[in-house]
Parts: structure tokens; C-alpha cells; sequence
């Protein structure tokens, strides 16, 4: 199979990176050229992640001697080379906006683990285990960015993927009214590891700038429906939130207390339901899919952040301690890498859906 040709904009970051690491020997995507600031531009990839390369694996041979474009002086140059481009950039959101739409419309199809578009109403933020169907809202964004390959999709935030996998299945069979939970975040979710953010060792800081509202509300784009080239997002269920940073390296992990609509199942209906939950990246095959979306643990110790986080590359999502709750109808506990799941995973499996479903071409 001919490879799709990819950037990354963003290269240098803690996502870029994280992204080149996946990339690396991908069955379906060759990383071409790179982009990052004028900080880093005219540099060779090595030369511009000395002394910041965060990952536990060496930086990839493949892009060592590339040299990195200034995504503002050289689009022209950086899109020439490439089929399609992730982007992970830390700028001001009216900034991500314009730079995502700009390369979009230079007909380079944009997959962003920016927040900056998630509620752009025809813009499809997904979960292709979730809401694979929204990515036919791409047909009218190229209609009002006057595109016919170019489009921007994005990734959802990394702290409702501890939970909304497991809440998805279970409000698609039975109805869920309302959900509480509370997220408990790794440092790496902040760009950070514990050499670079020491005050994090033996502490828990109860505040992750707007991360409780991305918690609350994202849920309701993804579970919403197109009309009239908009996603029109759900209003159920309702959930409310509370946002922790922990000290964890990676994974992210939650604690959901939720109620059902109507009549609730057992809990054995509900581990049934978790159990065969196959979303379309599983029945696609996609390369980065985890063959079991929902793992559901017995052992009431589990699951544990450190042991299970990395389940199947890190794209599975581990549950356990379902029981049934005296305020709400079950409480359980989620668990996500969130870094793999929640970042640069969670956008190379949303690229193999676009390519899988014919909206990447080979240029
Ligand atoms: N960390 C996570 O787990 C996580 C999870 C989900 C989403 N995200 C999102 O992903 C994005 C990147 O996060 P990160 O943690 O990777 O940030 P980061 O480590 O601070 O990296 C930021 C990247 O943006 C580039 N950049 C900054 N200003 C730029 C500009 N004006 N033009 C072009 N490139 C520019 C930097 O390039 P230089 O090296 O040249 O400065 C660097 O490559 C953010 O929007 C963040 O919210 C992060």
C-alpha cells in the first residue's frame, strides 16, 4: 500500500513528539516534513529537541535530519510535501483558528489535538469508537472554507475519555439521565514530567484550568447529531465535574457516578454491554485500535493507573468497581492514557478512520 504522506505541526512539543514516536513505522503514514515556530525553524528535528525530548523512546531515525519549517513563512513549502498534516501547537485559540483554517484551505486536510475548533459547529470532533458518522459534516465545512480536499477534524479533550467510552454504550441501549465524576490527571496533560514540574512530587493541585467545562460539555457535541450542516449537540446526559491533577506521569483516571433514564439494568447487563461494545474503528480494523475497546476489571484493586495504562498501545479503556450507588443508580471507576488515548493516539486512530472512510488522498 502506497503510504499517505504526513506532517506534524507542532513537532517539537510534548503531543508533537508523541506523534512522531506513533508515526514512527506506521503501516499507513510516512512523516514527510515538519513544522513548528521560528524558534525552531532552519533547524534539523534533533538539533531542535536537544535537551527537551520527553518520550522513553529514542527520538525516530527518520525524522532526526529533516529540518523543520516556520509554519507561518513556509506553508506553501510544508504542505507541498504532504497529503495531510496533525497539528498540536500551544498559541492563542484565535491563532490555532486562523493557522487551521489557512492550511485547511490550502487543501491540506488538518487533524488537531487543539481545542481551538472543538465547538466550531461544523467541525467533527471525534471518537471513532464514539461518533464515527460526525465526519460527514466535512462535506459542508469544504463547502464554507471553498475546499474540496481541505478540512479540519478534531480529537476530543483527554479527560472524557476515562469515562465517555464507558458511559456511550450504556446510553445508546438504555438512556442515561445524569453523570458526576471526578477526574484525577496526569502531569504529562499539562505538557509536563516531574523533572520539569518538581512541585508535583507528593502533591494534588484541585485545579486544571478549564478542563471541568471540556469535561462537561464535549461529551454533548460528541453524542450529538448533524442537521442543516451543524452538529447539533445532545443535552443528555447531564454531567458535572471535577477536575484533579495528580502526581502521575501519564493516565488519567476517574471516578463516575451515574443514573439511567429509565428502568436501570443489572450490573451484569451493564459488564455484558461493556464487554461486546465494538465501535467502527474496531470493525474497520484500524491499525491503532485496541481489539477490546472497554476492559472491565473484577478485582476491585484494579484498575490501576501504573499497570494498566499502556493496555493495547495504550488505546484500550480499562474499567472496574461497578456497584450500585445510593444517590445515583452504579458508580464505577475509568482509566486512559492520556497522552496516547487522550493525544497523539487518539488523533493517528481519528486519521486512520478519515483515510479509511476515503476523505485523505494521496496528492
Ligand atoms: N499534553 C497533552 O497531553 C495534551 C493533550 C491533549 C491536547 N493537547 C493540546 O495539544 C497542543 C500542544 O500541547 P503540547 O503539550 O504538545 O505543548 P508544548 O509541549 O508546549 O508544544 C507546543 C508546540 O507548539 C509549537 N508552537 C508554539 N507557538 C507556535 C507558533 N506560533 N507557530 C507554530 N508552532 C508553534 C512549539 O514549537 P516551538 O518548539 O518552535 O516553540 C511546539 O512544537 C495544545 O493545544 C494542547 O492543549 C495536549
Amino acid at each position: 500500500m502506497e503510504k499517505y504522506k504526513v506532517g506534524v505541526v507542532g513537532c517539537t512539543g510534548m503531543v508533537g513528539q508523541r506523534f512522531l514516536t506513533l508515526l514512527e513505522n506506521h503501516p499507513w503514514f510516512q512523516v514527510t516534513a515538519l513544522a513548528a515556530s521560528a524558534r525552531s525553524a532552519g533547524q534539523t528535528y534533533a538539533q531542535a529537541v536537544e535537551g527537551r525530548w520527553k518520550m522513553s523512546t529514542p527520538v525516530p531515525e527518520a525524522v532526526k535530519e529533516m529540518v523543520i519549517y516556520d509554519i507561518e513563512k513556509d506553508l506553501d513549502a510544508y504542505v507541498s510535501q504532504i497529503d495531510f498534516t496533525f497539528c498540536a501547537v500551544n498559541m492563542k485559540k484565535d491563532a490555532i483558528k486562523a493557522l487551521e483554517e489557512k492550511i485547511a484551505k490550502k487543501e491540506c486536510p488538518v487533524i488537531s489535538n487543539n481545542s481551538a475548533h472543538r465547538f466550531t459547529p461544523d467541525v467533527p470532533m471525534v471518537v471513532p469508537e464514539i461518533n464515527p458518522q460526525h465526519i460527514q459534516i466535512i462535506e459542508s465545512q469544504r463547502k464554507r472554507l471553498g475546499t474540496k480536499l481541505g478540512f479540519i477534524a478534531v480529537k476530543s479533550n483527554c479527560s472524557l475519555q476515562s469515562y465517555v467510552p464507558a458511559l456511550h454504550p450504556l446510553r445508546e441501549k438504555y438512556g442515561l439521565s445524569k453523570a458526576l465524576v471526578t477526574t484525577y490527571q496526569a502531569i504529562s496533560g499539562a505538557g509536563k514530567t516531574f523533572q520539569t514540574w518538581p512541585e508535583m512530587v507528593d502533591n494534588v493541585i484541585p485545579y486544571i484550568g478549564g478542563e471541568e467545562e471540556k469535561s462537561e460539555q464535549e461529551p454533548m457535541k460528541l453524542w450529538g447529531t448533524i442537521q442543516d450542516g451543524k452538529i447539533v449537540n445532545t443535552d443528555t446526559p447531564n454531567i458535572t465535574s471535577q477536575c484533579l491533577r495528580v502526581p502521575v506521569s501519564d493516565g488519567h483516571m476517574a471516578a463516575v457516578f451515574m443514573s439511567f433514564a429509565g428502568e436501570k439494568p443489572s450490573i451484569e447487563e451493564i459488564k455484558e454491554t461493556w464487554a461486546n461494545y465494538k465501535g467502527r474503528a474496531q470493525e474497520l480494523e484500524l491499525p491503532s485500535a485496541p481489539k477490546q475497546f472497554l476492559h472491565y476489571f473484577e478485582d476491585p484493586n484494579y484498575p490501576q493507573t501504573k499497570l494498566q495504562r499502556d493496555l493495547e498501545g495504550g488505546m484500550a479503556i480499562s474499567l472496574g468497581r461497578l456497584r450500585e450507588d445510593t444517590q445515583y443508580d452504579y458508580k464505577f471507576v475509568g482509566l486512559s492514557h492520556n497522552t496516547l488515548r487522550g493525544a497523539a493516539g487518539g488523533g493517528v486512530l481519528l486519521a486512520e478512520l478519515l483515510a479509511a472512510e476515503g476523505y485523505l488522498i494521496h496528492k
